[in-house]
């Protein structure tokens, strides 16, 4: 199997990237092939030049993403992490989310152009203990990615008190999907 991680931050501190990074050590010993892009530094958004749609080409801007739509096609699974921030999704999140507006044919509701079931693995790190409004924010900037084709799995929630214990859950999650 081939897995792909998103970190949207690129602290050293971050738990969300400790997070990815746990689950792909986990899976990587457990025999799958990982790759991991921390996306923070140089990431665009999604004009709307809609060059995705000239062409048969994923998205046309050129920056950390362009290397990650060259492998999505083979992947099996995308591990995505971020941040909570006043409430929601840090924005990297919601700018990676957005750039896959290049997968549709023509426009939203056509077809895609990466095959279906592709699992999607959240990991959430937050200072606040669990919160369904939170919860609610996450399933917002995660639902588009069913119309991509991808196979949402629960999201993972680190808070302040539980990172270690986190942090060890997705290693352990790592290991077992490539089990
Ligand atoms: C600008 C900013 C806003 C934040 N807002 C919230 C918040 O609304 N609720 C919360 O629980 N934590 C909030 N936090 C704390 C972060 O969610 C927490 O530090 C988390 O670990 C960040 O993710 P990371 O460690 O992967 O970088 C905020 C942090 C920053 C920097």
């Amino acid at each position: 199997m081939k897995i792909i991680g998103i970190a949207c931050s690129g602290l050293e501190r971050s738990v969300s990237l400790k997070m990815i990074q746990a689950f792909l050590k986990g899976a990587a010993e457990a025999g799958c092939e990982t790759e991991l892009f921390v996306i923070n530094q140089d990431l665009l958004g999604c004009t709307g030049c809609k060059g995705c749609k000239n062409k048969d080409s994923f998205c046309v801007r050129q920056d950390v993403l362009t290397q990650y739509f060259a492998k999505l096609p083979e992947a099996d699974a995308v591990i995505l992490g971020f941040g909570i921030y006043m409430g929601y999704p840090q924005g990297e999140a919601w700018t990676f989310m957005n750039r896959h507006y290049c997968l549709h044919k023509g426009f939203v509701g056509g077809a895609c152009k990466i095959a279906p079931g592709k699992k999607l693995y959240c990991m959430v790190a937050q200072g606040a203990p669990d919160n369904p409004e939170y919860q609610a924010h996450c399933d917002a900037l995660l639902k588009p990615f069913d119309g991509w084709g991808f196979d949402r799995q629960p999201v993972l929630v680190a808070s302040g008190a539980t990172a270690q214990e986190k942090i060890q859950e997705a290693y352990e999650l790592g290991q077992k999907v490539c089990g």
